[in-house]
């Protein structure tokens, strides 16, 4: 398989599609809810989505896909070459602030993680691999992790998940909270993965996420040897909803403490 004439390919779209949604800024949106008031789609979601089915449709036909909006396949396996698209991750950002919302692309084969790729157009940052050839926020190679401490480190937490709740024990959350040195919330799962990667935060914790929010993010991460299991430690599983917790080594095994 070619993977660097596909990756190519995918972070020319990837491109273009970010033009489109810049431009988008500037106009009326078609904003509807889904399962909740919380839970926005635009029509730039829907659009976005359709321009990569159309694009990886006409230039590999085997390929298959599986995107949040639902215009790819039906997948109950993942055998073959499959693309994990996001077309907005964080879309309530793309409403509200205009920023902090990407697009989010991984490609599998036969399950194992091939191509992350995460564009931010409004800050005009590519984070990119391949497997096993490093990972790059546009063509800078983004360094190995070193290892940290709680201590030292910014973790990347919802405020809903200090509250109450049935994932995450407060309690524990509380604890850790105040160990921390600090606390964030972007609200664009793909840019939390990819800002631990890049050591812009040290941690990232979440109960909740979907294929297409980590399956570009975790290729990427674990490329700069960034660790990310769902909250047993276990391997993520690519084609099933996951809770995700990501950090440098060392940051790691003390949050899988607190949220295990
Ligand atoms: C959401 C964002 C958010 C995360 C949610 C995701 P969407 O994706 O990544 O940060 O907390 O779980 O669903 O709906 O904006 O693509
Ligand atoms: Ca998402
Ligand atoms: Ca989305």
């Amino acid at each position: 398989m070619q993977w660097n004439e596909i990756a190519d390919h995918a972070k020319q779209w990837i491109k273009e599609a970010g033009s489109l949604l810049v431009a988008s800024l500037q106009v009326s949106l078609v904003i509807e809810t889904k399962s909740s008031a919380s839970d926005l789609v635009t029509n730039m979601d829907r659009q976005i989505e359709q321009f990569f089915i159309e694009k990886i449709q006409g230039t590999y036909p085997h390929h298959r896909i599986l995107g949040e909006e639902g215009y790819g396949d039906k997948l109950t396996s993942f055998e073959g070459t499959v693309w994990l698209i996001d077309p907005i991750d964080g879309t309530m950002n793309f409403v509200h602030q205009k920023r902090n919302f990407a697009i989010s692309i991984g490609i599998y084969h036969d399950g194992i993680g091939k191509i992350g790729i995460i564009y931010d157009p409004v800050q005009d940052e590519l984070y990119s691999t391949i497997a096993g050839e490093g990972a790059y926020c546009n063509d800078i190679a983004i360094p190995k992790l070193g290892t940290g401490i709680v201590e030292e480190g910014i973790v990347a937490v919802n405020a809903i998940w200090l509250t109450e709740n049935s994932m995450l024990n407060c309690e524990k959350m509380t604890a850790l909270v105040r160990r921390l040195r600090g606390t964030r919330s972007y609200g664009c799962a793909a840019l939390e993965i990819v800002y631990v990667a890049t050591g812009r935060l040290d941690g990232y914790i979440t109960p909740r996420l979907s294929p297409w929010d980590f399956g570009g993010g975790a290729i990427i991460v674990q490329e700069v040897g960034g660790i990310i299991t769902d909250f047993k430690g276990n391997s993520l599983n690519p084609i099933e909803k996951s809770s995700v917790l990501v950090a440098k080594p060392g940051v790691y095994e003390q949050l899988l403490e607190y949220v295990n």
